[in-house]
């Protein structure tokens, strides 16, 4: 029984500095992850991607196996140190040039393009005049994406504007832990409120070039689950926690201003940087959510993530969190399929009519399973994994959530930021010393998922 209709997108996801290499070459400039990586003590064992997996030279077969598998759609990011490595208006046509190839590549093969504009790889050149603390930034990335669109706006399906912006706005500002490593509450408050108006400028940058074109948002979405709803401290640190991750985005496109509880706990942080007009409405024609795990949170302080937890902690001064239970991802996540559909019904029912088309833009674990002495990746772990997510989202269509795509994350094994390359997301592996490429078993389950609409789940 096929799950999913015939229009339905499946297709894997990728980011430009997770997989392509080629950090220094045809004119690319430094970006933040460039700085960050090389900076000693940012990265497990001081890995970097000056190489990832060599995608800037193997994306042809790297495409011919994406089409081999039977995908309809690659989300991908774009290096905008590739085109503009200052993040000005000086352009670099080899960036250019490799782009072209890669979507014509693409199109080629039948795999609808989804190019993210920015999956974090800040220009250091913008960061040396404060990143995205200052609204210069979300200036310059409204005529980068303009000038995108322009050029490569015939060509591609969709354009996502932002990558979780929660991840780099608190990781990279508050906690230190992603580029540019600060450690600033009100910096990500600052920066947060600037992915804001960065998207709302490159949506109408983009649409006055690209009218049809549909623009949106990848945004990390995860629900706290509260360990005892009847202590009234669990259920304050719960309803932060929401604030900060989801609704902070979700309300600022959805309603066009920011939970009050946002505008109470930031304060003057937040307040300072706002300008009359930068919250709108109807800059969203769909949205992405990357969804991995919901957060527990409980009374006792040990760390399930600590990324996430500490934020609340420096909120609301106190730390509510608790282990995750049950089995666990090589990230020390916790499996909680359920929480998808939550997602996907919750902003359903939250924000009716205005709601538009959703996509999962990211989905998937990290398993290090090795080669077989078969030579093959059994990773049934991940197999499971994705079935249970994968019969969520057919519970929430069925229950009329209007979900057009599912993107899992990822295509190959690669760089995953702080961790490096030991965490395996791919359900292609790649042996980093050789960069052989071998599709996992859950590669084979997927593209039968991709065949069938479902019907093997
Ligand atoms: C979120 C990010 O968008 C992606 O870059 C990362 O590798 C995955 N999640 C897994 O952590």
């Amino acid at each position: 029984m096929a799950r999913f209709s015939d229009d339905f997108l499946f297709g894997v996801a990728t980011a430009a500095y997770q997989i392509e290499g080629g950090h220094d070459l045809d004119g690319k400039g430094e970006s933040v992850w460039d700085r960050f990586s090389h900076t000693p003590g940012k990265v497990d064992r001081g890995e970097t991607g000056d190489v990832a997996v060599d995608h800037y030279h193997r994306w042809p077969e790297d495409l011919d196996l994406m089409k081999g598998l039977g995908m309809q759609a690659y989300r991908f990011s774009v290096a905008w140190t590739r085109m503009f490595p200052n993040g000005d208006s000086k352009r670099e046509q080899r960036g250019f040039d490799f782009y072209d190839r890669l979507i014509d590549g693409m199109l080629e093969r039948n795999l609808k393009p989804f190019p993210t504009l920015f999956h974090w790889d800040l220009p250091q050149a913008l960061q040396d005049l404060g990143g995205w603390e200052n609204r210069e930034t979300a200036l310059r990335f409204g005529e980068f994406a303009g000038a995108f669109a322009e050029h490569f706006g015939d060509r591609v399906s969709a354009i996502a504007t932002i990558n979780e912006p929660w991840v780099f706005a608190w990781l990279g500002h508050a906690l230190g832990y992603h580029a540019p490593g600060l450690t600033s509450q009100d910096a990500a408050i600052r920066a947060s409120h600037h992915t804001v108006l960065a998207h709302n400028l490159a949506y109408r940058a983009i649409k006055a070039v690209k009218p049809d074109l549909p623009v949106g948002m990848a945004l990390s979405q995860s629900l706290p689950d509260v360990d005892d709803i009847f202590d009234p401290a669990q259920l304050q640190a719960a309803k932060m926690f929401d604030v900060n991750q989801n609704t902070f985005w979700m309300d600022a496109f959805m309603k066009g201003k920011y939970p009050e509880l946002a505008t109470e706990v930031y304060g003057s942080a937040l307040a300072e940087v706002m300008r009359e007009g930068d919250l709108q409405t109807e800059t969203l024609d769909w949205i992405g959510i990357n969804y991995y795990f919901n957060t527990r949170i409980g009374p006792k302080v040990s760390m399930e993530d600590p990324a996430r937890v500490r934020v609340i902690d420096k909120l609301l001064g106190f730390g509510n969190d608790s282990n995750p239970v049950g089995e666990l991802t090589d990230m020390n996540w916790p499996i909680t399929p359920p929480g998808l559909s939550g997602l996907l019904m919750r902003w359903t029912r939250e924000y009716g009519d205005a709601l538009p088309p959703l996509y999962i833009t990211e989905n998937g674990l990290a398993n290090d399973t090795e080669l077989s002495s078969d030579g093959k990746v059994h990773d049934q772990k991940r197999i499971d994994y994705l079935n249970l997510h994968l019969l969520e989202v057919a519970k929430a269509i069925e229950a009329g959530v209007d979900v057009r795509g599912y993107f899992l994350w990822s295509f190959l094994d690669n760089f995953e930021w702080a961790v490096g390359y030991a965490k395996r997301f791919g359900i292609v592996h790649v042996n980093y010393e050789t960069q052989v490429r071998t599709p996992k078993d859950s590669a084979y389950f997927y593209s039968q998922v991709a065949a069938t609409k479902g019907a093997n789940l």
